[in-house]
């Protein structure tokens, strides 16, 4: 491993936020880092086309000093692109840049981008090698266990490695799979064998706990679904225990005020709701009290309604 991967400085295990559309926003990951502060954070995956013409996809971007460690996370598939957008990236004060290799999204595959290039390995070593020699950040990919199946995994892995990867992370899911299934770390703990950069696994995790006990041989994990309106997801299940609905009610408050601190009203609300029922989990009546916030009209509204349920 070369020493200046910084990954291999990081402390083990690497725990991360998984970048997700629409839910890995500045506000969410700001209460996840609050609550833990040293969870790896990723922006939501955006594309390198869209910085290019767009300054409103540029706003996706955007990010707190106290979110650091954070690593942007890019798509699209032309090396020069990637190249140029990763230069200009590169003096945010940002700590990585992170290439996906595994949206299995229709929208995403038909064009080219994500998952798509599993089938094109060559393509996607251009990327690897392009962004890297673009920057002085440290490149990172994650994608899926393959195409169809694992098969390609380990070669396909080991190019990128060779490219310039610095740290892979492995959904243990094939792009076919989309969501459906189990995720299966096995051909994970085969891959971290062959390699020397650090991978993380990611898949299915409901907890910390488990995240530790799923280890092995990795070097981190990354924790997605299960973080929806539960920020405290990478705490021990013991430490867990102790978050009470008001804690859970006072967070839920400060995130909804971080997103008003860039949303107008209206927006922030409904982009709250993703969250909303990871949050009223575990309160007697979650669903009638979900209903009732999710109704609320108006930010004050909520924030009266939501403490009336702890009062
Ligand atoms: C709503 C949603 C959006 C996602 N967006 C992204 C994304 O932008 N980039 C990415 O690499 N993966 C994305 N993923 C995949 C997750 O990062 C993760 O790999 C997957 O959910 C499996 O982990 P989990 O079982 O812990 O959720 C997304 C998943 C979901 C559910």
């Amino acid at each position: 491993m070369s020493p200046e991967n910084p990954w291999t400085l990081f402390k083990r295990p690497i725990v991360a936020l998984a970048p997700m559309d629409g839910v890995t926003d500045r506000a969410f990951r700001q209460v996840v880092r609050r609550l833990n502060p040293e969870v790896l954070l990723y922006s939501e995956f955006t594309s390198i086309n869209g910085i290019e013409h767009s300054g409103q996809v540029r706003e996706r971007l955007r990010f707190e000093n106290m979110e650091l460690p954070y690593l942007v996370q890019l798509f699209g598939r032309e090396p020069a692109l990637f190249a140029k957008i990763a230069q200009e990236i590169s003096d945010q004060g940002i700590s990585g840049i992170d290439i996906n290799l595994g949206c299995p999204s229709k929208r995403i595959v038909q064009n080219g981008n994500g998952a798509a290039l599993i089938k094109e390995p060559d393509l996607a070593c251009q990327i690897v090698e392009a962004t890297a020699k673009a920057t002085h950040l440290p490149v990172t990919v994650k994608t899926r266990l393959g195409w169809s199946d694992a098969e390609n995994l380990i070669p396909f892995a080991k190019s990128l490695e060779s490219a310039g990867a610095q740290l892979i992370t492995i959904h243990g899911r094939t792009a076919k799979m989309g969501y459906r299934g189990e995720a299966d770390w096995e051909p994970i703990y085969e891959l971290k064998k062959a390699l020397s950069i650090p991978v993380l696994g990611n898949g299915d995790l409901r907890g910390g706990d488990q995240g530790k006990g799923q280890l092995k041989n990795l070097d981190g994990f990354m924790i997605g679904r299960a973080s929806l309106g539960n920020p405290w997801v990478f705490w021990s299940e013991e430490k867990r225990a102790e978050v009470t609905l008001r804690d859970k009610i006072e967070v839920m408050i400060e995130h909804l005020q971080a997103l008003l601190s860039y949303q107008p009203e209206h927006k922030a609300l409904i982009e709250f709701r993703k969250h909303l029922g990871g949050y009223v989990s575990g309160f007697r009546d979650a669903k009638v009290a979900r209903r009732e916030l999710m109704e609320s009209q108006s930010p004050s509204e909520f924030t009266q309604r939501a403490l009336s349920l702890v009062s």
